[in-house]
């Protein structure tokens, strides 16, 4: 089952911590939100000790008050489990359940998430916070649902504590049930790690030159993936059963965490923490970064989970801890035009982080829409007027599906395996920015799609084109999978490194790209990382004589009906192959022996033939089109991401769905506007 929010209207939300702010506050604060045009309100994510003063007393009063004021204004509430921020009487009387680091030093009281999912202590004590409020508010009207925890695997995502080792020792004996089996998966034989007991086996510890066992690394992922979902199911199943009728949700996205799987599972939705402002901060060296468009890419991975999802952080000022991350204010339009791109990839609800700047703590300088001094300020009358203007399209978008015909694949297996080995990963999220960027530029709408061995044909029919840049680890299965898709007229493109590992990690005895080999066309004869201090080998393809061929390049042999489309130059392997494409039954495989660029990935998404809507509209790169289609009707946001007004130009007549003109021909859109069009 398909899990995602459903709304009937788009709805628009905030955080809000009553136990912060002095309770006369309150009610101007609900009756302010009330006339902004909020709906829900979402809180209690880290007041344990507010509910649980001390072990086994518990204390409603402060958010029962708080949720029957905001009921009374209208508000709906999202109530957090409150796990992510153990107290301090837990933590001092239960010490095992803090995490640990790989060093074996705990974590302590003073920041949150320090906690670890497998310590006994820490799951009772949650069930028993998780029982208590799901019993209190199971028939708040006032409550239509759960966040549990807040941000699994946030700032911190591995976990070293003993109760892990623990079970960790339990999950490996459950997976591979005799420690030879355990001894073949991770090829102990190699540096004589082999495991004579089950005693001997430990989550990765302290090694030297920091090279522990890369198919040991691979599995600890997994493993802390199973931890958290399991911690997850521990409450979602708490709340299923004492307060049924409410949902259910977790937000955030972060490593080592299978979300596609958890949200299957326990969810009825997945939630997303949207904060664009860090693409306007992080080093970006790359050609025509895409700073806050970046984030478009993962609002594109919550749609893979979620289709409709809800955003439950929405950045709304300035981001900054008193100890890290220094954040510039979003520019006039900014916030409005991150609620609309959070809206175009598919959110049906936007809560915006927080209702107001905290006045004490590490988060002093992470701003909320009110400021301090709670006077009226842009970024308050920015949010009204999303709230005023979303009213025109609110029944129209919720529940409407975002439009794209090619996909861009990765899998939680490689990313994992690719986190610890430097001869696959960096390339893997090289190239994955390379084309998302060339998408973006071309204005090719494209979903994200996480593959496993349950993946289905069905799934992938779903696409006309399919990108797989570094399909490390391919099993015998989905390189079927790929060939049936292949067949049926699919067209798929693979980089180099496709291919050559199995599950576990390890290399195939096979020539590259593995069991890919077939459905390419081609054997990879040779193979080499381009040194920094080398000349980059450049190939030549279409028009373009001088695409660089960046980072590792690897020389194909083909065989049989293959198609040779590019050849390398400047290299001792000059001449010879490196991009081929293989016509099997109605489809194409094409497969490059390189790392992608931006330049590479446009001419490919040109060679491919995909749909950049060019029959309706030019536009300039600065703009993003996003499609979300709901009974027979395109609504098309295009989103102006920069400083400077950009026209573009509309081939039809359309209807401005937030202004209700209608609108053709040249239109200039001024810095960070919004347009969303309808027939
Ligand atoms: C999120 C988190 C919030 C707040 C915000 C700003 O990651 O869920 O609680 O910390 O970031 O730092």
């Amino acid at each position: 089952m398909v899990k995602k929010i459903k709304e009937e209207k788009l709805k628009l939300g905030v955080c809000y911590y009553p136990e912060h702010w002095p309770k006369e506050l309150w009610e101007d604060d609900f009756r302010r939100m009330k006339e902004l045009g909020i709906t829900y309100v979402r809180m209690g994510e880290f007041a344990w000790t507010v509910f649980e003063p001390k072990e086994g007393t518990f204390s409603f009063e402060l958010f029962d008050q708080a949720v029957d004021k905001a009921h009374e204004f209208g508000l709906e509430v999202i109530m957090g489990t409150p796990t992510a921020t153990p107290p301090a009487w837990l933590t001092y009387k239960y010490p095992d359940t803090l995490n640990v680091d790989q060093d074996g030093i705990s974590f302590q009281h003073g920041a949150r998430r320090h906690y670890n999912y497998n310590s006994e202590n820490y799951r009772r004590l949650s069930s028993i916070i998780v029982t208590e409020m799901a019993k209190h508010y199971r028939d708040h009207p006032g409550i239509v649902g759960w966040q549990i925890d807040n941000e699994l695997n946030c700032e911190v995502d591995v976990f070293y504590s003993e109760a892990d080792h623990i079970a960790f020792r339990k999950w490996v004996k459950e997976k591979y049930e005799t420690l030879d089996n355990l001894n073949q998966a991770w090829g102990t034989v190699f540096w004589n790690q082999t495991y004579t007991s089950w005693e001997q086996v430990y989550l990765t510890r302290k090694t030297v030159s920091n090279s522990p066992n890369p198919h040991h690394m691979l599995d600890e992922k997994r493993f802390i993936s199973d931890s958290a979902i399991s911690y997850v199911k521990l409450q979602a199943d708490i709340l299923r059963e004492y307060a049924p009728n409410k949902w259910v949700t977790t937000n955030g996205m972060f490593k080592h965490l299978d979300n596609h799987k958890m949200t299957n599972e326990l969810l009825d939705f997945f939630a997303y923490d949207s904060y664009p402002n860090f693409g306007r901060v992080i080093e970006d060296n790359s050609k025509k970064p895409l700073r806050d468009r970046k984030w478009s890419w993962n609002l594109s991975v919550v749609r893979s989970i979620s289709p409709n999802f809800a955003i439950f952080e929405q950045q709304s000022g300035p981001g900054g801890w008193v100890t890290r991350i220094e954040q510039p204010t979003p520019k006039p339009g900014q916030l409005r035009l991150w609620t609309y791109q959070s809206i175009a990839h598919g959110a049906d609800l936007v809560m915006y982080f927080r209702w107001r700047t905290a006045t004490k703590g590490t988060e002093i300088y992470w701003h909320g829409i009110n400021d301090y001094h709670n006077l009226p300020n842009r970024r308050v009358e920015e949010v009204e007027q999303v709230s005023k203007e979303i009213h025109q399209i609110s029944e129209k978008i919720a529940g409407s599906s975002y439009q794209a015909e090619v996909a861009l694949i990765t899998s939680y297996d490689n990313e994992w395996d690719g986190e610890f080995d430097k001869w696959v990963g960096p390339y893997i999220s090289k190239s994955k920015d390379a084309w998302f960027k060339a998408f973006q530029y071309k204005h090719v709408p494209v979903d994200a799609l996480y593959v496993n061995q349950e993946t289905t044909l069905e799934e992938l029919k779903n696409y006309k084109v399919l990108v797989y840049p570094h399909a490390a680890i391919v099993t015998k299965e989905q390189a079927e999978l790929f060939t049936r898709y292949v067949e049926q007229g699919g067209k798929v493109i693979f980089g180099c490194r496709s291919g050559y590992k199995d599950e576990t990690g390890q290399t195939y005895m096979k020539a590259f790209p593995g069991y890919l080999a077939e459905l390419a066309g081609v054997t990879v004869e040779e193979f080499t990382r381009v040194a920094p201090f080398e000349k980059v080998p450049r190939l030549k393809f279409k028009d373009s004589n001088d695409i660089e061929a960046i980072d590792f390049n690897e020389v194909l042999q083909p065989h049989g009906d293959v198609e040779v489309l590019s050849t390398f130059t400047h290299a001792h392997f000059e001449g010879k192959p490196a991009l081929v494409r293989r016509n099997v039954g109605s489809g194409s495989c094409y497969y490059f022996g390189g790392v992608f660029n931006l330049e590479l990935a446009s001419l490919l998404i040109d060679e491919v033939g995909l749909n950049n809507y060019q029959d309706q509209f030019e536009l300039p790169e600065e703009i993003e089109l996003s499609i979300r289609h709901k009974d027979g009707n395109d609504y098309t946001f295009l989103l102006n991401y920069s400083e400077q007004p950009q026209e573009i130009l509309l081939k039809k007549e359309y209807r401005d769905a937030l202004s209700g003109k209608r609108v053709t021909n040249k239109i200039t859109l001024k810095p960070y506007d919004v347009l969303v069009l309808e027939p």
